[in-house]
């Protein structure tokens, strides 16, 4: 079965796939967008993805190209035309193409919306998340509205990049006070001892994970208590445990931080508890 993308309207094998050489895009990172978790055939937290991506158009004052609920519609026809059983779902809406220039177009201007949807085995993750994966911090040299998911992506990916050549998966990045703020495409947690929860409260420093706020609620509900508050670097490596959240990891357990590990250099037991749980954090979430 071949590939099938969504560009502006329609469904196009993957090689035909494309869009316009001026799109604001590609020439100034004029766009936002969303990646889902696919499972079972159906987008995870569909509801508050959709809410974010209308929050980043509405920040940049990129006119929605649609209702949220055609974006969702099309959303879900890109996975079943992809029969993506698990995978991920990836769709990204700029304001358009037209003769460069730095101030937005003055007349009205088709947005452009691509959405792609992508089989992921769940086995490599799963035994990721047996052994927990190591983070690497770097500075974070991103812009002040890192809240709005933009596809302005460069700093993550010299930082993802960064990671990788030092073995590490996945990069936190540090304020100016040392503080973590995020991980590259993952919001950062620690545990310390007396099983409170540690996360760095919603603030323009860090996007607001759809994950985190699922995992929230499960918390909650699993009566850990958590503290919403920025922490060190030094903290985190001398916690007891570590994890980062995304859709594509959901809970992923962090067990070493510049080389150092955290607690005893496996996954702990409230971040395996936390990613076994997940999805049903998601499900009551939804109803
Ligand atoms: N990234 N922080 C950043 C900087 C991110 O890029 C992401 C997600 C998150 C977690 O958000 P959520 O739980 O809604 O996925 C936090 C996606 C997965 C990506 O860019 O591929």
């Amino acid at each position: 079965m071949s590939r099938i993308v969504y560009v502006n309207g329609r469904y196009l094998p993957y090689a035909q796939a494309g869009v316009h050489v001026e799109d604001r895009g590609f020439q100034f990172a004029d766009g936002v967008y969303e990646v889902c978790e696919v499972r079972d055939g159906s987008l995870v937290d569909e509801k508050p993805h959709m809410a974010r991506l209308e929050r980043s158009l509405a920040e940049l004052a990129i006119p929605a190209p649609m209702s949220m609920a055609a974006l969702a519609h099309v959303m879900r026809e890109t996975i079943r035309r992809n029969q993506v059983r698990n995978g991920l779902l990836y769709l990204q809406v700029t304001r358009g193409a037209g003769p460069r220039d730095f101030t937005f177009p003055t007349s009205e201007v088709e947005r452009t919306v691509v959405c792609i949807a992508r089989p992921l085995a769940p086995e490599p993750l799963e035994a990721q998340a047996t052994q927990g994966i190591s983070v690497k911090s770097l500075p974070d040299i991103r812009w002040g509205r890192s809240d709005i998911k933009t596809v302005m992506l460069l700093p993550a990916c010299l930082a993802k990049n960064a990671a990788r050549e030092e073995g590490a998966d996945e990069a936190w990045f540090i304020d100016n006070e040392g503080f973590v703020t995020e991980g590259a495409s993952s919001n950062a947690w620690i545990v310390l001892d007396g099983e409170t929860v540690i996360t760095r409260q919603i603030a323009p420093a860090i996007l607001a994970g759809v994950t985190r706020a699922t995992l929230i609620e499960g918390l909650a509900r699993e009566g850990i208590s958590l503290v919403e508050q920025p922490f060190k670097l030094v903290e985190a490596q001398s916690a007891r445990e570590a994890f980062i959240t995304s859709a594509t990891n959901t809970v992923m357990p962090v067990v070493r931080i510049d080389g150092r590990a955290v607690g005893d250099g496996r996954p702990g037991p409230i971040a395996r508890q936390l990613r076994s749980k997940f999805h049903q954090f998601a499900a009551i979430s939804v109803g």
